[in-house]
Formats: C-alpha cells, structure tokens, sequence
C-alpha cells in the first residue's frame, strides 16, 4: 500500500501526534506499506517535493509540537489559478498522485485545506481528512485537534495577567487568536475567569463593557480582565458592509481589534487599560494530553478508514466517537459558537460579560 501524507495551512501542537497515530496504525497491521511525506503542505503535492518516509520516522514525535512535514499556506481560491510559471496545480497534484501510483493521500489541515481535500476528491483522488486547528471551526466535527492545547496556553496567559492586575489594580485586555470565530476565547476566557468575554459571534457594545467594568470597581473589585477574540467586533462595525469594514480597518489607527477597545475604555472611565497578546505562542510547544488521546485516536481511525478502502471522508469525534464524515457535508462550512448556546448562558448566570 502507497499512502501519501500532507501537513497543510496554520500549525498546531498536534500534527506529529496525528500523523504517527495514523503511520502507527497502518504499520502495525499491513507488512508492505510505503509512506511518501509532502513537504510543505500542498506546494509538496504540486512540485512534486516529497520523501519516502519509514514508520521510524514517526516515532518520538508524539510530544512534539509543529510539523515533521512542514506547511505553508495555499489559498483554495487560488488552487484553480495557474502559478506564476502558467502550471495547473490541480493537474499538477493529480500527477504526482498518478505518478507515485498512491492508494490514499492523508491530509492534514483546517477549513481551507479541507476544501481542497474536497476538490482533489472530486478530481477523482482518494482522500481522508483529519480535522487541525486551534480554532476549532470545523463544521462536522465536536472538536479539532490543537483546540485544548491552544485553550490550555490561552488560559495560562490570562492566569499570568491575572496576579499582574491585580497588584496594579488595572483593566487588561488579553487577546486570543480564533480568527473569525470565538471557541478559543471562550473556552480560555471562562477557564481563565475573565470577567468580559468578547466574541465575534456576539457583536459588543462599548457601552455594556464599560457598565461591566463599572460594576467589578463598584463591588471594591479594582481590576477587570477582557478575554478579547482576534475577530470580535462592534455592534457598529457589524452592520456595515463588507466593503466599509475593510475600508474602516484600512484607515484604523489601532493595529488589531484590542487596542481600539483598549483606547474606548480609557476614553470613557480614565483607568488606565495594557493589551497582551500572546499570539502565536498559542500554536506552539507540546500537545497536551487531551489532543494526545484525540489524535492518537483519530489517527487510529483514520488508519482503520484506509484499511477498509473508504476513501472522501473527514474522520471526526462526534459525542466521544469516531466517525467518518463526507467532506462533500462539510467541506465549506464554519462551525461557529452559538450566542444562545447553554456555554454563554450559563456563564452569564455567573456575571460574565459579553458586551452584548
Ligand atoms: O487558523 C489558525 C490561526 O492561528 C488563527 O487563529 C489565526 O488567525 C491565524 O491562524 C494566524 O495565521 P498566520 O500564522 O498566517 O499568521
């Protein structure tokens, strides 16, 4: 069996432990297995850069965090597009697949790669995808890999800022990565107990979060912690266009999100307010444990999937299980977190804010 094996999009802490959960499973019940590794997500696939690979390759790596493979970034949009030298990629990937007489490509990734996972299937190709991310915005599955990592850091910076403003008496804004959606500062925002939570699946108002940090000074509380997602948004901002916003963002002084709430707050109440901003610290280091057993399973699964010759399919943990998913059901959906969720409920009962 020839099984090709791709690393695509963002990191996170839980590729290796993927990637050896799948090789391990695979190696362990077929005798004549011949693994090629794509360097460099799908630019490995296209130009045709790649290494035989032995299960050896994939011991040690359970702990470690980024990529054996490699990854870069390359944009599903511009899949169809020939590259800068008039190559068709799509034809090019085919080839290589064709051409190294592949049973299965694994592919490794979050929404985009997905897509492409998608087109590759329509092309004909046997695929599986396993569902990467610390944004856990993948539709089909309950959970992606490097989430609880990502959550874990997130988390442990707030922890830090905590004792900080405290002793200062002062408001902080922390700010997680998620891009457009809020799982990350969710889930770091009520480990963390921070005291205002903003999501971009719940615009804010500047008027609540002051009112929020109002009420924490009232109560003799002198400091305040926002948990701010990278794509949170004002109430204001979400109902212009597409067009205006970007314009708006162009023409923004601030240089993300935080600082433009950061520069509201001291406006309005005069305290002073610091930003941290942990960034991609959040993608790195080691998977923790949760992600460990979660890749070691779904890439057991996905060895399982291969072995039965069921090919098109994401491997998913739905309610603690395994499952393949077509990627024709979920390839280009968001999974994002619902406002009325019981989550925000239940920490609103609690008096955390959302600015809403
Ligand atoms: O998708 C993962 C993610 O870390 C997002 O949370 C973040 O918006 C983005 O990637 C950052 O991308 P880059 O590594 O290209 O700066």
């Amino acid at each position: 069996m020839k099984i090709g094996m791709l690393t695509s999009g963002g990191d996170c802490q839980a590729l290796n432990a993927t990637m050896r959960g799948v090789v391990k499973g695979l190696s362990n019940n077929i005798d004549d297995l011949e693994i090629y590794g794509f360097y460099d997500g799908y630019k490995g696939l296209i130009y045709g850069n790649y290494r035989l690979l032995e299960s050896k390759d994939f011991s040690g790596i359970l702990t470690v965090g980024g990529t054996i493979l490699g990854t870069s970034r390359q944009p599903f949009k511009l899949m169809r597009e020939p590259d800068e030298n008039g190559l068709d990629k799509v034809e090019a990937m085919k080839n290589t697949y064709y051409k190294l007489n592949l049973d299965c490509l694994v592919i490794l990734g979050g929404n985009g790669t997905q897509k492409t996972a998608n087109l590759l299937r329509e092309e004909g190709l046997n695929v599986i995808h396993l569902p990467k991310t610390i944004d856990n915005d993948i539709y089909g599955t309950d959970v992606t890999f490097g989430f609880q990592s990502a959550v874990n850091i997130a988390c442990e910076a707030i922890d830090c800022i905590h004792t900080t403003a405290a002793s200062h008496n002062r408001v902080f804004i922390v700010e997680v990565m998620g891009h457009k959606v809020g799982w990350l500062t969710l889930y770091a925002g009520v480990a963390s107990g921070a005291d205002i939570i903003l999501l971009p699946e719940i615009p804010y108002d500047m008027d609540k979060i002051i009112d929020a940090i109002e009420k924490r000074h009232k109560a003799g509380k002198g400091f305040t912690i926002l948990a701010v997602a990278e794509g949170a948004i004002s109430k204001e901002d979400a109902a212009l266009s597409k067009k205006e916003l970007k314009k708006k963002r162009a023409e923004s002084k601030y240089p993300s999100v935080s600082y433009e709430i950061a520069a509201r707050i001291t406006e309005k109440t005069g305290s002073e307010v610091r930003v941290a901003v942990p960034g991609h610290t959040q993608r790195g280091g080691s998977p923790c444990p949760y992600d460990r057993v979660l890749c070691t399973r779904l890439g057991s699964a996905a060895a399982r999937a291969i072995m039965d010759g069921d090919y098109g399919n994401m491997i998913a943990m739905i309610n603690g299980e395994t499952k393949r998913v077509p990627l024709e059901d979920v390839a280009g959906k968001l999974k994002t977190v619902d406002p009325n969720c019981k989550m925000i409920k239940e920490a609103k009962t609690i008096g955390i804010s959302f600015g809403d």
